[in-house]
C-alpha cells in the first residue's frame, strides 16, 4: 500500500556533502519525491520534533546536534516506503548498521548519523506535518 515518511539530512550530512548522494540512493530505489526543503532547526524546534526522546540521557546532545547547522528534509511516497527506507538508513549506530546502508558508509556514531526516518506511519504523518504544509506536498 502506498505511503509517506519523512527524511531528514541531518547538519552532519549538509556538512559532509552528503545531500547529493542520500537523494541519488532515493532516485535509484525509486522513491518519489513528494516535497523538500534546507532548513536550519532552532533548538525549540529540535525539542520539539524530538519530543518522544524528551528525558533520554542523549536528548541535549541530540537536539543541540540537530540545531548546530542546516538540514534537508524530505518527504518520501512509495510502497512500504515507512520500512523500506529505514532498511536503506541501517541501523541508529552505524557498528550496527548492515553493509550498503547509508549510516555503515558514512555516519560518525549513534548521533551524528547522517539521516533520520520516521518510524511507522503514525509517526511520518506527525513529522511530514510538522515541515510541510498540504499544498507543498506534490500530488499524483
Ligand atoms: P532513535 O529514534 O532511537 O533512532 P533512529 O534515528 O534510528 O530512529 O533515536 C533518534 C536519534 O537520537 C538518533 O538518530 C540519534 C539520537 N540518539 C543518540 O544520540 N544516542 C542514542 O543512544 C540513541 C538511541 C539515539
Ligand atoms: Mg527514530
Amino acid at each position: 500500500m502506498n505511503e509517506r515518511t519523512l527524511s531528514i539530512i541531518k547538519p552532519d550530512g549538509v556538512q559532509s556533502g552528503l545531500v547529493g548522494e542520500v537523494i541519488k540512493r532515493f532516485e535509484k530505489a525509486g522513491f518519489k519525491i513528494v516535497a523538500m526543503k534546507m532548513v536550519h532547526l532552532s533548538k525549540e524546534q529540535a525539542n520539539e520534533f524530538y519530543a518522544a526522546h524528551k528525558g533520554r540521557s542523549y536528548f541535549e546532545g541530540l537536539t543541540d546536534f540537530m540545531s548546530s547547522g542546516p538540514s534537508v528534509v524530505v518527504a518520501l511516497e512509495g510502497q512500504n516506503i515507512v520500512s523500506k527506507y529505514r532498511e536503506m538508513m541501517g541501523a541508529t549506530d552505524p557498528v550496527q548498521a548492515a553493509e550498503g546502508t547509508i549510516r555503515k558508509a558514512y555516519a560518525t556514531d549513534g548521533r551524528q548519523n547522517v539521516v533520520h526516518g520516521s518510524d511507522s506511519r503514525e509517526t511520518a504523518a506527525f513529522e511530514i506535518g510538522y515541515f510541510f504544509s498540504a499544498f507543498e506536498l506534490v500530488g499524483p
